[in-house]
């Protein structure tokens, strides 16, 4: 099938449903792999960060610092600026479409502490992240989706798309499998925009749900267009052991505390100041040296988030869901036990760049891809840097997935349609059919498992260029492997044999611009900690990498693009600690 819209959407998710909220004028497709309720924004449960101020004094001046200072400066800070100041309209336009965030006594939006916010620069944890008990992702997803609804968006779901389209250097639509009946359809657009997620399921124990499998940064990377800073890639401290399943930083910021297995609450230790509260990839930095220094619990790879002491009553009142996960998953009541965790695969800072109006860019030099836009996980405005800090994902989706909207909704009534180019859903076709025909005998599901693994192992909270180099050399041996893939299941109705095969590919391609920027950048700045080397080096690494993909198999090129900063001598880069 053929179908013509303005904008396309490609992912249900935050960033996705809040862009199509600002084009009420406007055709609008969403595409979605899932039902649009399903999306992995759903999966969010501490909060969504704003500089409200209805706790205590806050100011989206020190929410931007913070979000600097997280990132270990390699944050573009006009970005950062535009998040932290903009994330408090957004809040704000979250409530009144109808949003129950939690209330204060007198009915202000509700804010509680979350790692790395501070008040007046680092001085103490403030409250600042807007909440819905440990459910808020889950309600902005069901308030957009109303909302989409009511703005008479058009609902493709279960359809993966596969490519997009672009015609003289101009984004013009994508191709689809829908999955139901196995047909590819074709979809031309004035506007594409990506928000398709992050690629969590490139390791064993994640947070992420099944369907975070990289599919829009694969895409655009295999039309030419770099990934950016796949290296950092964030690791949440409280997985559940070996489950990967989160619990809420929001219980740390409620009050819990990690536990070694010696019984000792350990981050005081590290961090005095911010304790538990410290940025994510300190305190999973911290969980590591403990279990490597034989702290762990009985011996193994892990140690405990004790909710204990905040007792029954503000646990079910504040925590409900995450308290749920530990009963159903591990048998444990955090009530009167503490609950094993470790560090858990969680999001993405790289992605697909783009400025701040949410426009893809294709070089160093920020040259737009005209009609293509990214927000939210898949992309990269840079705003979180090496580390992204807790509650600062949703806010990205909800500031950024808006500039798309905005932005798109411009940019439609001054363009026309680029003609589609010829044979448009050739490529998809033939990933497909190739897959069909394929008699090769090798296992999708083997070579996932071999993927994850490795990235387990080799490509964690801290790497090294032994590591990395083993790393590289099984992901190519997979990479040639997954041209040999065969289906067992050879039809077309709901061939979820196929879409699981296709989607691995998506997650090999980010595996593999992941450990290239990785292996290159020679220095330890936020998530990404190197063995041997140790120190931030600004002096050779404050710059952002740029991963192509290259014509050959396993050729990857890397380029790099300056950091932005601001002129202001708060801003400029400082050690930081640990
Ligand atoms: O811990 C959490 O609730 C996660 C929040 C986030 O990643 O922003």
């Amino acid at each position: 099938m053929y179908y013509k819209f303005d904008v396309v959407i490609v992912g249900s998710g935050g960033a996705g449903l809040m862009a199509a909220m600002q084009l009420p004028q406007a055709s609008v497709a969403v595409l979605t792999k899932l039902y649009p309720t399903r999306s992995h924004t759903g999966a969010a449960q501490g909060g969504v960060a704003a500089a409200l101020g209805n706790r205590e004094e806050d100011h989206w001046k020190w929410h931007m610092y913070d979000t600097v200072k997280g990132g270990d400066y390699l944050v573009d800070q006009p970005a950062a600026e535009i998040l932290a100041r903009e994330a408090i309209d957004a809040v704000y336009e979250l409530e009144h479409r109808g949003l129950p965030f939690n209330r204060t006594e007198d009915g202000r939006i509700d804010q509680r502490r979350f790692g790395g916010h501070t008040r007046n620069f680092g001085e103490a944890p403030v409250r600042r992240s807007c909440y819905a008990a440990d459910r808020t992702g889950h309600m902005i997803l069901q308030t957009m989706y109303q909302n989409a609804i009511k703005n008479q968006v058009r609902f493709f779901n279960e359809y993966l798309v596969l490519d997009l389209l672009i015609n003289d250097g101009q984004a013009c639509g994508v191709v689809a499998l829908e999955i139901r009946t196995g047909e590819i359809h074709t979809f031309h657009a004035k506007a594409v925009l990506f928000a398709t997620g992050g690629y969590g399921r490139a390791w064993r124990v994640t947070s992420n749900a099944f369907a975070c499998m990289g599919d829009g940064m694969s895409i655009a990377y295999r039309r030419g267009i770099p990934l950016e800073d796949m290296e950092m890639y964030q690791f949440h401290p409280t997985g559940i052991y070996k489950v990967g399943v989160l619990l809420s930083e929001a219980a740390r910021g409620e009050g819990a505390k990690l536990l070694n297995g010696k019984g000792q609450y350990f981050m005081e230790r590290y961090m005095p100041t911010l304790k538990d509260l410290a940025p994510r990839d300190i305190v999973s930095r911290c969980i590591v040296q403990e279990i490597k220094e034989g702290r762990g619990v009985d011996g193994e790879d892990y140690v405990l988030l004790d909710v204990r002491h905040l007792g029954a009553q503000k646990i079910a009142e504040k925590l409900p869901d995450i308290t749920d996960f530990a009963r159903n998953y591990l048998g444990v009541e955090p009530i009167t036990e503490p609950v094993p965790i470790q560090p858990t695969a969680h999001y993405a800072m790289g992605g697909i760049p783009t400025d701040i109006d949410a426009r893809v860019v294709i070089d160093k030099h920020w040259t737009p891809f005209p009609g293509f836009y990214a927000a939210g996980e898949v992309a990269c405005v840079s705003v979180h840097g090496a580390n992204r800090l807790g509650t600062n994902s949703l806010v990205d989706l909800i500031v950024f997935g808006r500039r798309a909207g905005k932005h798109m909704a411009k940019f439609i009534t001054e363009t026309n349609y680029a003609p589609l180019p010829s044979e448009p859903d050739g490529f998809a076709r033939e990933l497909v059919e190739h897959l069909s025909r394929s008699t090769g005998r090798e296992s999708a599901a083997r070579i996932r498992s071999a993927l994850q693994n490795e990235m387990d192992d080799k490509v964690f909270v801290e790497r090294s260029e032994s590591s990395l180099r083993h790393a590289l050399d099984t992901i190519e041996g997979l990479q040639d492997a997954y041209k040999k893939v065969e289906l067992q299941d050879k039809g077309k109705l709901f061939n979820t044999e196929m879409v699981e095969a296709l989607e691995l590919g998506f997650l090999l391609d980010c595996a593999e611009a992941t450990i290239h920027g990785a292996l290159a950048r020679t220095e330890s700045r936020g998530a990404h900690y190197r063995l041997d080397y140790p120190r931030r080096d600004d002096v050779n690494w404050l710059k952002h990498t740029l991963a192509y993909k290259g014509t050959k198999a396993h050729d990857v090129r890397l380029d790099y693009k300056d950091v932005i900063l601001i002129n202001d001598p708060l801003f400029q880069p400082k050690e930081r600690k640990y």
